[in-house]
């Protein structure tokens, strides 16, 4: 009845638990994802993710402006185009919605801040897959890689710093690297999502971006069943010479995470997708739970699991309140 060891000493007062804290968050490793779409004249609330707008340049600017000021790390840019088609023209067309939108912004804020593209088709195929069609229907993984290298090498001449390649095709990440050196952006960096889960979590994503998807993505996503093969494709994508790799969604998947942290010699993010975070606003909203309190446990979870950074649509949000406590 008299315990000598007691855990509870480092966990009875406020000041104590916070001298012991294992995980810190700091805003520089928050990435604040955004949507920039065409043809629209203010921003346009996307009804899925209470809080989050589509955005156009001029508010995509003051947006990225509050995000440095909060001391966010990047933005992630994500196209909205008014037309698509079946091969997303839009994707590598330097005026099309996206490398405008990375421009603009590249132009005015990429002394201050990382600014960072989507790469995948989805957005501008009006089919909604993330890579070409084969006459039966069926993304046809190497014809994609050359769409994807034409993307790459847009993206780098409109001034994206970081190519998020979110598509999964086999063998991504080495073609693109080759197109954007052969185009002289060996400075360009690649961030790799390695293992992307063909996950229900991005639904409210898709209202977001007005995808026109039927159907599902499992033959290029990974199935929710498999740990290991997480590990692998990053691995894979190591060797094709990915900068950074990433885990895709964050929450459930923090044994993925965890995995690729333990062998990544390159820094190791995770994305806190759109229904990580709808679910977490419609909860708060129906008054069913702390909204602040599981904000800051579901971002403290993902970095003890190993992120070093976290995409995440609470990026400025968090900043600050991180801010205003330190
Ligand atoms: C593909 C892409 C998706 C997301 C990021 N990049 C959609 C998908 O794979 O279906 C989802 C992000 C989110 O849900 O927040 N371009």
């Amino acid at each position: 009845m008299n315990p000598t060891l007691r855990p509870r000493r480092l966990r009875q007062s406020a000041p104590m638990r916070r001298l012991v804290a294992e995980t810190r968050i700091h805003p520089a490793q928050l990435v604040l994802p955004m949507f920039v779409a065409e043809g629209i004249d203010e921003p346009k609330p996307i009804s899925s993710m209470p809080g989050q707008v589509q955005h156009t340049l001029d508010s995509a600017a003051r947006e990225v402006e509050r995000a440095i000021a909060a001391g966010v790390g990047g933005v992630m840019l994500f196209g909205v185009p008014e037309h698509k088609d079946a091969v997303g023209s839009g994707a590598d067309a330097p005026d099309g919605i996206l490398n405008r939108a990375a421009a603009f912004l590249a132009e005015r804020f990429g002394d201050q801040t990382v600014v960072q593209t989507d790469l995948c088709l989805d957005e501008f195929t009006d089919h909604g897959h993330c890579g070409v069609l084969t006459a039966a229907g069926e993304v046809d993984n190497d014809l994609t890689l050359e769409r994807y290298a034409a993307m790459a090498v847009a993206q780098a001449e409109a001034g994206s710093q970081l190519l998020g390649l979110s598509g999964m095709m086999d063998g991504q990440v080495a073609h693109v690297r080759a197109a954007l050196d052969a185009a002289g952006h060996e400075t360009t960096a690649i961030l790799a999502y390695s293992a992307k889960y063909a996950s229900a979590l991005y639904g409210p994503f898709r209202e977001a971006v007005d995808s026109s998807l039927t159907g599902d993505r499992k033959t290029y996503q990974q199935d929710p069943a498999n740990r290991r093969e997480g590990l692998r494709e990053a691995i894979l994508d190591l060797a094709e010479g990915a900068d950074i790799v990433m885990v895709k969604p964050a929450s459930l998947y923090l044994d993925v995470l965890a995995d690729v942290a333990a062998v990544a010699d390159v820094p190791v993010w995770a994305y806190q997708v759109s229904g990580e975070y709808a679910m977490v606003e419609a909860a708060a909203a129906n008054g069913w739970i702390d909204r602040d309190r599981l904000i800051a446990e579901s971002l403290t979870s993902i970095v003890r699991a190993g992120a070093d950074a976290v995409l995440t649509y609470w990026a400025i949000e968090q900043a600050e309140w991180i801010g205003a406590r330190a």
